[in-house]
């Protein structure tokens, strides 16, 4: 009994501790500014899961995750995939 009690206490616990995505984000580096529309890729997406696995949570968005991640799937579905389509100066 007191195990589902503590149980219950974590679980309401994780419950209120969701976080909410901004609806854009800027990235300022030396190539120009990258600004990721997060509302529209959820709206254009559908699925979370596209891009978070499991609990949608923060993502460290650096080079490697841009140029791996953002650009791939750019490739498969015809985002932009030129240096300056989202570097902006
Ligand atoms: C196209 C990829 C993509 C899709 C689809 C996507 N997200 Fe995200 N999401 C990101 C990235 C990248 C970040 C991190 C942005 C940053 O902090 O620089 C993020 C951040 C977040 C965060 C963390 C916000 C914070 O700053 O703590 C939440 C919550 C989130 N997304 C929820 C969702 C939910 C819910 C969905 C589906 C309805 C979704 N996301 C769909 C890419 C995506
Ligand atoms: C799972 C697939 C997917 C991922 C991951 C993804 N995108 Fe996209 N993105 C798209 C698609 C599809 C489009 C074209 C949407 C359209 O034309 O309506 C797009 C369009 C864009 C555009 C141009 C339109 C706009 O919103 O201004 C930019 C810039 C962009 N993405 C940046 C990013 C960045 C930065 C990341 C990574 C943090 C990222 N995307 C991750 C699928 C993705
Ligand atoms: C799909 C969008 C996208 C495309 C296409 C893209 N980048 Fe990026 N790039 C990003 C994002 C997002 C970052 C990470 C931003 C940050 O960490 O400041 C980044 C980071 C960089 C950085 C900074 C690295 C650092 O650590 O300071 C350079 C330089 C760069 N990109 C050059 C390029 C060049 C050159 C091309 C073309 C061959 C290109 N990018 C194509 C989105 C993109």
């Amino acid at each position: 009994m007191k195990k589902l009690v503590i149980i219950m206490m974590l679980l309401a616990f994780v419950g209120v501790n969701v976080a909410i995505a901004a609806d854009s984000y800027t990235y300022d580096n030396k190539k120009g500014t990258v600004t990721f529309n997060h509302k529209a890729h959820q709206d254009a997406l559908g699925d979370c899961a596209k891009c978070h696995e499991g609990e949608p949570a923060k993502i460290a968005v650096d080079k490697d995750f841009a140029h791996t991640t953002c650009k791939g799937c750019h490739k498969e579905m015809n985002g932009p995939t030129k240096c300056n389509d989202c570097h902006k100066k």
